[in-house]
Order: structure tokens, then sequence, then C-alpha cells
């Protein structure tokens, strides 16, 4: 089995980090969303990967290399702009050949992983396994309405009126079957080939499909609420390991991962949290739910339920929490006795300010 994980596509949502950086790299827990989908992929048994990258090609491949440190072999695949799930497949048909693949959406987050629907997938070889999740607002994703057996009756892309909650989350398992499929079908009202309308297609034909329910923590990290709430969740799961350097004077919960590197002076840290490598955290309380990237300077500060991405400073700064602060970023207060704000931010950047 090959796999194929599609991290081209725009991110509009995750504006405005996928200007600067694909929304597939974003950290969470300090490792790319993609790192957590290679480890997945490679649970599975799976090595040769196909990767579909658009315009942000560099920084993926900058981020992933050959794959060898997620022991897997990755093919890179350009995509020249965001035609659809379905167009992924038509464009990796060579790579794919006549193997069965699985596809990943290189955005979704599984911690818990899909081993069991992929032995599900290789004992009946259906021409299409796919992995739904019971949803309150199913309107928002492919949905899938089942029989009781698990075979699916019919999918319809963001439907009005869905028919079920089983939303389809971004992992599917297929037999070269699906080929014909996505050569077959038409763009949607969106302009995109759809992976469902093919896989609707294969049910239309007769083919079987079946989907597996998936009954773990799932998000789309589409959103900035998203990438937190998962933050948090990876956080809790993280082995504790201090290798970096804490003083004396500081205080650090059980729960926390210091890595090489990393100082730690006069300062809290409350787990579950996570201080990267080169980062130096002074007079600081720190933590739950916080992770901090590489090279980065945090003084003076109180930091809660927040993603610090690398070489960002923070300093003097009282209370922040619940936010996602990128690459290279500096937060730290005006002079003495300004009581006024001064910002520099870019297109679609969210602040909010005590008043
Ligand atoms: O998250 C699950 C949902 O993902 C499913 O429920 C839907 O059925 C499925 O169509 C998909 O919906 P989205 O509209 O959320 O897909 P999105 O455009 O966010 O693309 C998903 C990933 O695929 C993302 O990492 C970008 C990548 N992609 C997307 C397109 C359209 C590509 O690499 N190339 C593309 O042409």
């Amino acid at each position: 089995m090959k796999a194929l994980v599609l991290a081209g596509g725009t991110g509009t949502r995750l504006r405005p980090f996928s200007y600067s950086m694909p929304k597939q790299l974003i950290p969470v827990a300090n490792k790319p969303v993609l790192e957590h989908v290679l480890e997945n992929i490679r649970d599975l048994g799976v090595t040769e990967t196909g990767v579909i990258v658009g315009d942000t090609e560099p920084a993926i491949r900058a981020a992933l290399g050959d794959g060898s440190r997620f022991g897997v072999r990755i093919t890179y695949l350009r995509q020249d702009k965001p035609r659809g799930l379905a167009h992924c497949v038509l464009l990796a048909r060579s790579f794919l050949g006549e193997d069965d693949f699985v596809m990943y959406l290189g955005d979704n987050m599984l911690p818990e992983g899909v081993t069991d629907i992929a032995a599900a997938f290789r004992e009946h070889r259906p021409a299409a396994h796919v992995v739904v999740h019971k949803v309150p607002d199913p309107q928002a994703f492919g949905v899938a309405e089942l029989a009781g057996d698990g075979t699916v009756l019919g999918l319809v892309e963001k439907p009005r009126e869905p028919r079920s909650d089983l939303a389809l989350i971004g992992v599917y398992f297929f037999t070269p079957a699906v080929h014909e499929a996505v050569a077959a079908i038409e763009p949607s009202a969106r302009g995109e080939l759809e992976i469902t309308d093919a896989i609707q297609w294969l049910v239309t034909q007769g083919a079987t499909v079946r989907a597996g329910e998936y009954s773990g923590y799932w998000k789309d990290t589409g959103r900035a609420e998203d990438v937190l709430d998962c933050n948090r969740r990876l956080l809790a799961a993280l082995p504790p390991r201090i290798d970096g350097d804490v003083d004396t004077f500081s205080d650090i919960a059980p729960n926390v991962v210091v890595e090489a590197g990393a100082r730690i002076v006069r300062s809290r840290v409350e787990g579950p949290a996570v201080i990267g490598a080169g980062t130096l955290v002074e007079d600081s309380h720190i933590g739950p739910d916080t992770s901090i990237g590489r090279d980065c300077l945090v003084r003076g500060t109180r930091l809660a339920d927040s993603i610090v991405m690398d070489g960002a400073t923070i300093e003097h700064v009282p209370g922040l929490r619940a936010s996602l602060i990128g690459r290279e970023a500096a937060v730290h207060p005006t002079g003495h006795g300004e009581s006024r704000h001064r910002l520099v931010i870019g297109d679609h950047t969210r602040v909010e300010v005590a008043p």
C-alpha cells in the first residue's frame, strides 16, 4: 500500500498564518501537523508516500525532506492550483500505479490513528473505505449515509440537509478502482473535482464502498481555535522529560517537556507544556496548555493556553492567553508610563487588548 498526502491548497481560514507558512506546517505540541500525519502513515506500515504540494512547496520540502526522518520515502507531486481532492488522485496516477493507497488530508489530526480501519480495508479490499466521525455540524463536511453493516449507501459534499451526522474526516483507503471514478466526474459548484463525488460514482456503479467509524479525537486544523484545542489535547498526552537547564529558583510541573538547550530561569511552568530547544524562559509563569517553539525569548510574562512559534520574543506581558504567536514575532510593552498601544500587524491579524 502507498500513501498520498494532500498538502496543497490555500488555507484562507487560517489567516494570517497561511500568508507566511502552509497551514499544514502549523506546530501542534511543537510538531508540524504534517509530521503527525506522516507518523500515522508510518504506523500503518506504509513507506512510499506521495505529497501533493502547491505554491508552498519549498517550505514543505524544507520541513519534510526525503521523509527518512519519519521512516517514510517521499515523492513530491506538484499541483498548479487547488483543483480538488479528486484532482490530486488524477495527478498522482503514475506515482500510485496499480497499488492500493491511503489518501490523507495534510491538515487533519487523528491522534488515535487509523490502524484498525486500515486492517479492515486490507482484509476486505472494497473499492473505497472511508473514515467517518460523528459531528454536530455535518453541513460543513462530506457526509456519508450507511447501511447497518457499514456499507456506504450514498455520500454528499457539504449537504444543506445532511442525511446523517457522519462526516468524512480526511482519511480514505482506495484500490485502483478509484482511478476510473476520478476520471469520470465533473467539477462541483465550487469548481473542484470532489473526492466525495468520485466515491459516490463508485457507489452508483455498484462497487463496494465501506466506512469505518473513528471514535477518537479528530480535528480539521483549519481555524486558530481548532489549532489551540488540538494543542491542548496533544500536550496532555506528551511523555514528560527535562533535557534543558532548569535553575534552582524555578518550579516545573511533572507533566512538562523542556527540550535540550532550553533554559528556565526563575520561572514557573505549569503542565501540560512544552518549551522548545534553545528557548529562554525568564521570570515568567507559563502554562498550562502552552507550547513554546525553538529559539524563543519569554521574559517577565504570564502566558497560558497558547502556541508560540519559533524565534518569537515576548517580554513583560502580564496576561497572555488563548494566543497564537507567529515565527519571529515580537510582543512587548511600550515605554514607561505609556497607556497607548502600538501595533505593527499584517492583514487579517486579530488583536484583543484590555480596555
Ligand atoms: O476535513 C474533512 C473534509 O475535507 C471532508 O469532510 C470533505 O469531504 C473534504 O472535501 C475536505 O473538505 P475541505 O473543504 O475542508 O478541504 P480543504 O480544501 O481544506 O482541503 C483539504 C486538504 O487538501 C488541505 O490540506 C489542502 C489539500 N488540498 C486541497 C485541495 C482542494 C490539496 O492539496 N489540493 C487541492 O486541490
